[in-house]
């Protein structure tokens, strides 16, 4: 039996249906990302789970009790929130404390609760400051170690690191990684950012106007997203969807895809992703999608790899990224983005031979959405 479990969560606000039956388990000491668009309903959900909204149908367990109709304070869930509301003249060590003193913990035993937390997050040197001289990191580590100083069933955290600058987000990113490994703690955690999802989860859900498109381990949704929202919504370049066409050639199914520039059609295998049992039919229209890193230069095709296929094109734009170039060139009627090596050849108005990898494509219908 899975430690959390939200069973056909539904939440409507008047006449608006926001939750549309939400189904979502986690194991004890699992990490569960909510990921989606803004206002697909990642707060909503997790402020369900917390007790500060009532569901409107479904069921919520925590450790196979139905908690639907606890009150928050009862439910043993702590929530760090994107605005970490910190008491401004309080210090750092008594904010951390504030609810083990209000729930009558003796003074010795929060002390050792605040050092404990306060090494975890390597602020042992900021205790006996104020909120207003910290900086916007120190204060989110504030706002956690007052969460993990609770050692509670289920910690809830809504987008803790969206008001943190780029490189402050990547750090505590890492922090926050580390503390799940360290204390096994079991977590939901929501958030916008893409990366942080695949960085953080054991387990990911995608959301996308109340209902769960997709959910798998960060390796599923990245490498088989069950449908083109999930697939254009997880990675960053977005994956290449290109317009393609199921033919024959030579007695063998292929895709055929337009190619830019004039020249004969680009004419590839069938991704070793769609299933003998998929029978695809001449003329049917597909999208066929493939990541930027697994369209690259001659050199760099993954040698591992079953299906590189070479495919001549134009290069319109080379873009140096620092540890890869980034390269766009056209097929099946867009803009296709392939990565190479940061010292591989390429110049614009070049044709050049991009390596396809299909072990690494998987195939839509363009009719339902949905991966084939
Ligand atoms: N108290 C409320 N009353 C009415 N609508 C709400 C309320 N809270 C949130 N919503 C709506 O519910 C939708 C989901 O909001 P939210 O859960 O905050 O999205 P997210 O966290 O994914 O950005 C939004 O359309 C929002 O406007
Ligand atoms: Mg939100």
């Amino acid at each position: 039996m899975a430690f959390l479990e939200m069973i056909g969560l539904k939440k409507r606000y008047g006449n608006v249906e926001i939750l549309k039956g939400i189904d979502l388990t986690l194991d004890k000491g699992g990490f569960l990302v909510l990921v989606g668009p803004s206002g697909c309903g990642k707060s909503t959900l997790l402020n369900t789970i917390a007790g500060l909204e009532t569901i409107t149908d479904g069921e919520i367990r925590i450790d196979g009790e139905r908690v639907n109709d606890l009150h928050p304070s009862k439910r043993d869930i702590a929530m760090v929130f994107q605005s970490y509301a910190l008491y401004p003249n309080m210090t750092v060590a008594q904010n951390i404390a504030f609810g083990l003193e209000m729930r009558g913990v003796a003074k010795p035993e929060r002390d050792k609760a605040v050092d404990g937390v306060a090494k975890m997050l390597q602020i042992g040197h900021l205790l006996d400051r104020k909120p207003s001289q910290l900086s916007g990191g120190q204060r989110q580590r504030v706002a956690m170690g007052r969460a993990l100083t609770r050692n509670p069933r289920v910690f809830l955290f809504d987008e803790p690191l969206s008001n943190l600058d780029a490189k402050l987000r990547v750090d505590m990113r890492t922090e926050i990684k580390r503390l799940h490994q360290a204390t096994g703690a079991t977590i939901v955690y929501v958030t916008h950012d893409q990366i942080e999802a695949m960085t953080l989860a054991t387990k990911i859900a995608v959301l996308k106007d109340g209902e769960v498109q997709q959910v798998g381990t960060p390796h599923e949704i990245y490498n088989r997203p069950a449908n083109l929202f999930v697939a254009d919504f997880m990675g960053s370049p977005a994956m290449n969807l290109l317009k393609a066409q199921v033919a024959a050639d030579a007695g063998r199914t292929v895709l055929r895809l337009a190619r830019g520039h004039g020249g004969a059609d680009i004419l590839l295998p069938v991704p070793p992703s769609v299933g003998a049992g998929s029978a695809l039919s001449a003329g049917q229209d597909l999208i066929l999608g493939i990541r930027p890193e697994a369209i690259t230069d001659k050199d760099s095709a993954d040698k591992h790899s079953t299906a590189i296929e070479f495919v001549d094109a134009y290069v319109e734009v080379v873009e140096p990224a620092g540890s890869d170039t980034f390269v766009v060139t056209q097929a099946g009627g867009k803009e296709v983005i392939a990565r190479m090596r940061s010292d591989a050849d390429v110049r614009a108005g070049q044709t050049i031979p991009f390596a396809f990898n299909l072990d690494k494509a998987v195939v839509f219908d363009p009719a339902t959405g949905r991966r084939i």
